[in-house]
């Protein structure tokens, strides 16, 4: 089990397309670490470049304190599984997951040996005589990780392992590679665009727009205390609701879109501190409640979406022209007066909790709990 460190790690493509940029990353030792990031934010180059397939414009990059930075692929053992996992569709199972061994001469009983171990680990015992296009899809990921693993790699690199597999085979898959990965004590990197997936497997994520790091941290932190409105727009579903406000000079109140935001004291005085009196106002749709009377942001009722157990309730707030829409998921008792008011049309008013609202600087973007 190693550490791995990127020290100011970029990757610029034909001298143009900056992918990557000065990135200072530690992944701990058998730690699970999320890379999560929209489409084309560089995360497949960062973890290219971990795996050693691309070699970093400018940075090092260290297993423990090996700099592996100018260490060829073969030489760094780790285990990857790419994004459309790329099994041999000529090779049958076993010859897939045997394949790293072989290449490297291993004693054929030895191979046979570890293959059988690995398999039965997946649970993919039963398949190693089939041919990938045998096999369903969460078949086939289990294959590709399981050809990641017998190597015994040092470090395990999974480039959206789970994206190709439906909702229900991926709940099921990543329940198993996190039972895995603890077993086992791998240090982990694991792509994803899926903040869901983020959030119930790591134990930090890392989270990247346009080739830069936005935060790190443990996912209950990331999502309670996003440090910039990119994160805190990422993260949720739905995500938070941020708005411009305007902070009352002597009350812990922002103005927002003709009502009313409680903020907590601490983020009042800080603010205060900081001679912020515009802030982009963040509040998460399961932090917080609609009423009928005010305090809070009047709006519209403009749809109402069951999601199970609660509902997800979209208010349009502002004047005509210039209307944003409020999310806000709640679950109401069924007769209430809250009820019959949403079937309606009827004017609400947005009321979130005081502890979870945050602040966001309107020029950096980032919250003011960080400032
Ligand atoms: N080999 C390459 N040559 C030139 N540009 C590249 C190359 N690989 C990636 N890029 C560019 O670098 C940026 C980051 O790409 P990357 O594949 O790392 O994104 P990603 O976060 O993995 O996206 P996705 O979620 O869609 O897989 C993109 O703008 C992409 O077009
Ligand atoms: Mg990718």
């Amino acid at each position: 089990m190693v550490e791995v460190r990127l020290e100011g790690v970029s990757k610029v493509f034909d001298g143009r397309v900056a992918a990557v940029r000065d990135i200072d990353l530690t992944i701990e030792s058998g730690e699970f670490m999320v890379l999560l990031g929209p489409s084309g934010s560089g995360k497949t180059t960062i973890l290219y470049m971990v795996a050693g397939l691309y070699k970093p414009s400018s940075g090092r990059i260290y297993f423990d304190d090996e700099d592996v930075t100018d260490v060829p692929p073969m030489k760094r053992n780790v285990g990857l599984v790419f994004q459309n996992y790329a099994l041999y569709p000529h090779m049958k199972v076993y010859d897939n997951i045997a394949f790293p061994l072989k290449i490297r001469r291993v004693p054929e009983d030895i191979v046979r040996e570890k293959v059988k171990e690995v398999a039965s680990m997946l649970r993919i015992d039963h398949l190693l005589d089939r041919y990938p296009w045998q096999l369903s899809g969460g078949q086939q990921q289990r294959v590709a990780i399981a050809r990641a693993l017998v190597k015994e790699p040092r470090v395990l690199l999974l480039d959206e392992p789970l994206s190709n597999l439906d909702a229900l085979l991926r709940l099921h898959v990543r329940s198993e590679l996190k039972k895995l990965q603890k077993q086992l004590g791998l240090t982990t990197i694991h792509v994803t665009h899926d903040q869901g997936e983020a959030m119930a497997l790591a134990d930090r994520i890392a989270v990247i727009n346009e080739g830069k790091l936005q935060q790190i941290g443990p996912p209950r932190k990331v999502f309670d205390s996003p440090y910039n409105t990119f994160v805190a727009g990422f993260l949720g579903t739905p995500p938070m609701n941020l708005l411009e406000g305007t902070l009352d000079r002597e009350e812990p109140v922002a103005y927002v879109k003709g009502g009313e935001v409680e903020v907590s004291e601490d983020l009042f005085v800080k603010a205060k501190k900081l001679g912020v009196e515009e802030a982009i106002v963040g509040f998460r749709p399961e932090y917080t409640r609609i009423t009928l009377d005010p305090p809070g942001i009047p709006g519209r009722i403009y749809t109402v979406e069951p999601m199970g157990k609660e509902i997800l309730v979209v208010i349009e707030v502002g004047e005509e022209g210039e209307s944003e829409l409020v999310r806000v998921v709640t679950d109401y008792t069924a007769g209430s007066k809250l009820q019959k008011a949403l079937s309606s049309e009827s004017l609400v008013y947005i009321r979130p909790i005081k502890e979870y609202v945050r602040l966001f600087h309107p020029e950096s973007k980032i919250s003011l709990e960080y400032l």
